[in-house]
């Protein structure tokens, strides 16, 4: 039996989200450039999008960019900006067909005028879709997120003063990014680091953490669902004891 029909699609996580690390040392690897490492990760962007939908998962982030990428050689970033751009147009019409809706988490304002017109559009495009939402984190970070919270609240509390009793976990969410968004429930990242790298520090709390050598470009379906299963072994506690779960 292969992965797939191992998978209990009644424990499936809701959200699953995948820092994809490892395209660079996969292109060096095969003595290229770094972007075509980028490029070969589309296909596996592709494969993991299509296998989340499949089975049934609700939700998927994808860390694309983060707000650290822009210290990376201007080449590099600019290929990727393109590679953002040529997806969105070729991709299109498959994500429209397969019902996926797309968002965004992360400061897309200052993302290139192109990129974001173009996000804009397939957002809007696909915003009444009900499969799987994939949800780009581009030029993020979640300590801009969280900070960005933070000002925000104070920007709408700036004629009162704001009650403390008021700064619940669920107030201080409805000011992420992620609002309306449950939690992570699998976190996997790829090509054998065991970093978070500033992705979803405020949402990952009692999120389930898998890592795999993998590189990037190579992961397909059935390392995602071998991740699921793997999630499906886990006994999530969420602070309580294991009889307290079980009873
Ligand atoms: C990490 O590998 C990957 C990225 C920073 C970019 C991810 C982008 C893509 C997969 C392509 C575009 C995405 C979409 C959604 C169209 P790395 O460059 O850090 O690899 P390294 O650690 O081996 O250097």
């Amino acid at each position: 039996m292969d992965f797939k029909e191992k998978i209990d699609k009644n424990n499936l996580p809701e959200h699953i989200a995948i820092i994809m690390d490892g395209n660079g040392r996969w292109a060096k690897k095969k003595g290229n450039q770094r972007i075509f490492g980028h490029k070969n990760g589309v296909k596996a962007v592709r494969d993991v999008v299509e296998g989340a939908g499949e089975i049934g998962v609700k939700y998927l982030t994808l860390y694309a960019f983060s707000t650290e990428n822009w210290n990376r050689p201007k080449q590099e970033i600019d290929a990727l900006m393109g590679l953002l751009v040529s997806t969105i147009d070729s991709e299109t019409d498959t994500l429209i067909k397969n019902n996926v809706r797309l968002m965004t988490i992360g400061d897309t304002e200052g993302l290139p005028k192109n990129v974001g017109i173009k996000l804009k559009k397939l957002i809007e495009k696909t915003s009444q879709n009900k499969g799987l939402t994939l949800i780009l984190a581009l030029n993020y970070s979640a300590r801009w997120e969280i900070l960005n919270a933070v000002k925000n609240i104070i920007k709408d509390n700036k004629s009162t003063e704001i009650d403390e009793s008021k700064i619940s976990n669920d107030f201080f969410e409805s000011y992420l990014n992620t609002k309306d968004i449950p939690d992570p429930d699998l976190l996997i990242r790829t090509s054998g680091e065991y970093r978070i790298s500033n992705f979803l520090i405020w949402q990952i709390a009692y999120s389930e953490l898998y890592f795999t050598d993998v590189l990037w470009p190579d992961y397909r379906k059935p390392d995602l669902f071998e991740a699921i299963l793997d999630y499906q072994k886990r006994e999530r506690r969420f602070g309580k004891i294991s009889e307290q779960i079980n009873s």
